[in-house]
């Protein structure tokens, strides 16, 4: 039975380029599309640019662009930065497009109209040079406790927290005047309402997720949900579907986690699949999302209540694939310290197999990671082209030199046929759960299985023997192994991968079940799977 699949891989913000820290924990979404679809499920694969709030707005200031010509060009660089590491999404898009703005505007209307939105009336500070309505961390004031210069909740003098309205003589951060009270309305979602609704699918759902989404998620619900604001009086956004909100947009996060859905529509369209079925919460229906430990409430909690709120019997998350950090050595990543690496940087001087091995074999699954581009380099050399290509290489090369490249038919050992199917199912189970590490460590203990078969038939010394039997029963074993090789490891290793099916001449797209080398084939020149680097 097909499956259907949803990988939702978490919508970066246009505010800076993408790097390892983002690679780490956006891979394991990839690795999962391709395993589906190589397992014959109905993949949806989707992502794209988060283009709205503030982060953005901030970022367009600083270089002095508008906030559009900041998302578009971050935009412009995620699709090649993603497209160099053999990203395979179904559908990357981006939040300002027009397709996105009337999907979620549609989707806000419904949920008002099933009751889980209200307008909020309340006094609010007021800027009138600027023009605005100020947020919070735009105003400074005097502490309410010692009277001495205090912004937000909390005044570093005499280091009492209140509620940032108790702030007195309060002051526009960005002009310096004194701020006014008025009027404003909002529109509230009723998170509140989904309370009971979400314990239920917490109980139900977080046995499979990640401790780090158990934990963190358990954390918000025992504090209680509360009501949340779902627009905003800015004037970068998506406009609020709904008269006297002219000055406001739809807040960033309510928007960008339903682009899950618009960009899951797009993806469904362009294939001829009907979304709204395929999103029905049955048997068949597996969703996948995939982000760093950062976002987790937003896909556990905030998501999840919006799906219910539209009540059209959608899948609220069903798999939470949540990260840990990325280090760089001992030190936090982050732009103020400049030490990050960026994708396109590293894209630049690695091909893909070795940075996605990498990732994948030392995915912040559990805890942290230090980056290190020596154990990266020491990794392919160890293991992509000592064990894996080394071990296409001995074969091809020797069949090559000897036989002209005939491939002898012989029989397949049976013990690594069984060994070869163990791996089919145990590798998609683990990836199935999340756990690419293990799926990995699998993958790697196919390649030495093979490597210790080459080396304990010695098809050198058997070639040598009267009878050749022997020798081409070990030949037709080891290209058994080489062609399942390019379906086992794909998910993971995209263009070593690709290089043994051309060679072998097998079908193009890989796939999930035991494949067989054709009779009589000859085999043309050996591809370099991999290079040393030194
Ligand atoms: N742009 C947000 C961030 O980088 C993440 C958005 S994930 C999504 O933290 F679900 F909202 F798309
Ligand atoms: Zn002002």
């Amino acid at each position: 039975m097909k499956r259907r699949i949803l990988i939702g891989g978490a919508w970066p913000y246009a505010n800076y380029s993408l790097h390892v820290g983002h690679l780490a924990a956006l891979l394991p979404g990839d690795v999962l599309a391709r395993y589906f679809r190589q397992h014959g499920d109905e993949v949806l694969y989707v992502s794209g640019t988060d283009s709205h709030g503030t982060p953005i707005t901030e970022r367009a200031k600083k270089e002095g662009i508008s906030p559009a010509e900041i998302a578009h060009k971050y935009h412009e660089e995620f699709v090649e930065a993603f497209g160099a590491v053999n990203f395979s999404y179904d559908c990357y898009t981006a939040t300002f497009t027009d397709y996105h703005k009337q999907h979620v505007q549609a989707m806000l209307r419904r949920i008002y109209e099933n009751g889980y939105m209200y307008e909020k009336q309340s006094e609010q500070d007021y800027c009138e040079t600027c023009g605005k309505f100020l947020a919070d961390r735009e105003i400074t004031g005097l502490c309410p406790v010692c009277g001495k210069p205090a912004k937000g909740d909390q005044c570093d003098s005499c280091l009492t927290s209140f509620d940032p309205s108790e702030l007195k003589d309060k002051h526009c951060l960005t002009c310096g005047h004194a701020t006014v009270q008025r009027p404003n309305h909002e529109i509230v979602f009723a998170l509140s309402k989904f309370q009971d609704r979400l314990e239920e699918y917490y109980r139900a759902n977080s046995p499979a997720w990640r401790t780090n989404a158990v934990n963190e998620t358990r954390k918000y619900l025992e504090q209680g949900l509360p009501d949340r604001d779902a627009t905003r009086s800015l004037d970068w956004g998506i406009e609020v579907p709904f008269p006297g909100y002219e000055d406001k947009r739809i807040y960033v996060w309510f928007e960008a986690v339903m682009g899950y859905l618009t960009a899951g529509r797009r993806a469904a369209e362009a294939r001829g699949i009907d979304f709204d079925a395929f999103m029905h919460d049955d048997e068949n229906l597996i969703t996948y999302y995939v982000h760093g430990k950062d976002n987790i409430p937003f896909h556990t909690v905030i998501f999840p209540a919006l799906i219910m709120a539209l009540e059209n019997g959608w899948q609220p998350p069903k798999r939470i694939v949540s990260s840990e950090y990325v280090k760089m050595g001992e030190d936090k990543m982050s732009k103020s310290k400049g030490n990050l690496v960026a994708i396109r940087d590293l894209a630049a001087r690695f091909e893909a197999d070795t940075i996605r091995f990498y990732f994948v074999t030392n995915n912040p699954e559990r805890r942290d990671i230090s980056y290190s581009e020596e154990d990266m380099i020491a990794a392919h050399n160890k293991f992509l082209c000592g064990a894996f290509g080394n071990f296409v290489n001995r074969n091809v090369s020797f069949l090559k030199k000897k036989f002209g490249g005939v491939v002898p038919s012989g029989t397949v050992d049976s013990a690594m046929i069984a060994e070869t199917e163990r791996m089919y199912r145990e590798i998609g189970e683990k990836l199935e759960a999340g756990e690419l590490r293990a799926a990995a460590e699998l993958m790697l203990q196919y390649i030495q299985e093979a490597n210790k078969y080459y080396d304990t038939q010695a098809p050198w010394t058997q070639v040598k023997q009267e009878d050749k039997t022997a020798f081409n029963n070990t030949t037709a074993t080891c290209l058994y192994i080489i062609a399942n090789m390019s379906n086992l490891l794909a998910p993971v290793l995209t263009q070593g991968c690709e290089k043994i099916r051309t060679m072998l001449e097998l079908p193009e797209t890989p796939t999930w079940s035991p494949i067989g080398v054709k009779d009589g084939l000859v085999l043309g020149e050996c591809p370099i799977l991999y290079t040393k680097i030194q």
